[in-house]
């Protein structure tokens, strides 16, 4: 097959990768990977809890492994993600007696965190998610241990540790939602204060965890366009396209439970067995969409990153509930092309 990364040749082509294709033992995804992409994300081997579990005990051995294949394909190499609320052990906000840690210490253990993994890879991961999911749904700064102990500023902190540490890497503000106008807003507002202390932040990152019928086209158009305005760029950075139903929210739990116990979320999970046609030719056509506009936007977005490989990767099969059968990638539960894919590479 034509490769994507050829067809797009405006835009970093990229995908994320999992512990098994790192280490060479999903042979498929490992030529899915080389043929088609020129830029990759670890999925969770450069999250906090996997780069230092412990006070001051750093896991580089994954890390290494992902930053030397992305050498060996050529590949641009993204790191992810440094400041998050999320997959961030507990010592990280606490005493040794379990009180909570003070400004001073968690400004520190950010700056050694970011100095370390950052300066380790300087000149060779190419650009960083430094805070992710910073934002609440109405654009105010999310309540985290981040924004409890520290206060607004830990976000130009982190930025400002990650500039020194790799003054050449690009920076990137990372979040989801921030198609809906009023977190789109908190997330212009943020950027521009960045500025205004002379931070540097290169791109946006849009994650695009996308559903059928949300975003719109042009809502998705005019996001990119908000952060073209303040002269960053945008980054594409963790795009799926969830087929399945909403769930209801509040009761995922108890969803998870009853659907574990029958042996599937049936409910909420009408394609256990694959996807019907018509819900193929949907999917094609909203990635080709999708693809048509990032493609006229090259001038601000630089980067289009799938979370996942084929859809037997994607982290959808198990949120917001597990035990579900998502389809939301271009390569199938066999690691087959579909008819998104060559959707995708029709609309280039
Ligand atoms: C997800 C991973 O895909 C899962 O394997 C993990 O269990 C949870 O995190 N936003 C992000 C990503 O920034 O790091 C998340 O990745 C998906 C949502």
């Amino acid at each position: 097959f034509p490769s994507l990364k050829a067809a797009y040749p405006g835009l970093r082509m990229g995908t994320t990768l999992n512990l098994d294709e790192v280490y060479g033992r999903d042979l498929r995804g490992g030529e899915i990977i080389r043929h088609h992409f020129s830029a990759i994300s670890p999925e969770n081997l450069l999250k906090w809890e996997s780069a230092q579990p412990q006070p001051g005990r750093f896991a580089f051995e994954a890390a290494d492994r992902y930053v030397e294949l992305g050498e060996r394909n050529g590949q641009f190499i993204v790191g992810h993600a440094l400041v998050w609320h999320s997959q961030t052990p507990a010592w990280v906000f606490q005493n040794a007696d379990g009180s909570p840690a003070s400004r001073d210490t968690l400004l520190a253990r950010m700056r050694n965190h970011i100095h370390t993994v950052v300066g380790r890879y300087r000149g060779r991961i190419g650009g960083w998610d430094v805070v992710n999911e910073a934002l609440d749904e109405d654009g105010t700064l999310r309540r985290s241990p981040w924004l409890n102990i520290i206060g607004p500023d830990f976000i130009a902190q982190a930025f400002r540790f990650a500039n020194e540490a790799d003054p050449q890497a690009e920076l990137y503000y990372n979040d989801y939602s921030l198609e809906n106008p009023a977190k789109r807003a908190g997330a212009v507002r943020l950027i521009r204060d960045l500025q205004r202390q002379g931070v540097r932040v290169t791109a946006v990152g849009l994650q695009g965890h996308h559903k059928m019928d949300w975003p719109t086209i042009a809502a998705e158009d005019s996001t990119i366009t908000a952060f073209a305005d303040l002269g960053v760029k945008v980054a594409i950075t963790e795009l799926d396209i969830d087929v399945l139903p909403r769930v209801v929210p509040g009761n995922t739990a108890e969803i998870s439970a009853r659907g574990e116990a029958a042996g599937c979320n049936c409910e909420s999970n009408p394609y256990v067995l694959g996807m019907p046609d018509s819900v193929q030719q949907a999917l094609a056509q909203r990635y080709a969409q999708f693809f048509d506009l990032y493609r006229r936007r090259s001038d601000v977005v630089k980067r289009v990153t799938f979370w996942g490989v084929s859809d037997d990767d994607s982290w959808l099969n198990d949120w917001p509930l597990r035990g579900r059968t998502n389809h939301p990638l271009l390569f199938g539960w066999r690691g087959e092309p579909k008819a998104a894919f060559f959707a995708v590479l029709r609309a280039a």
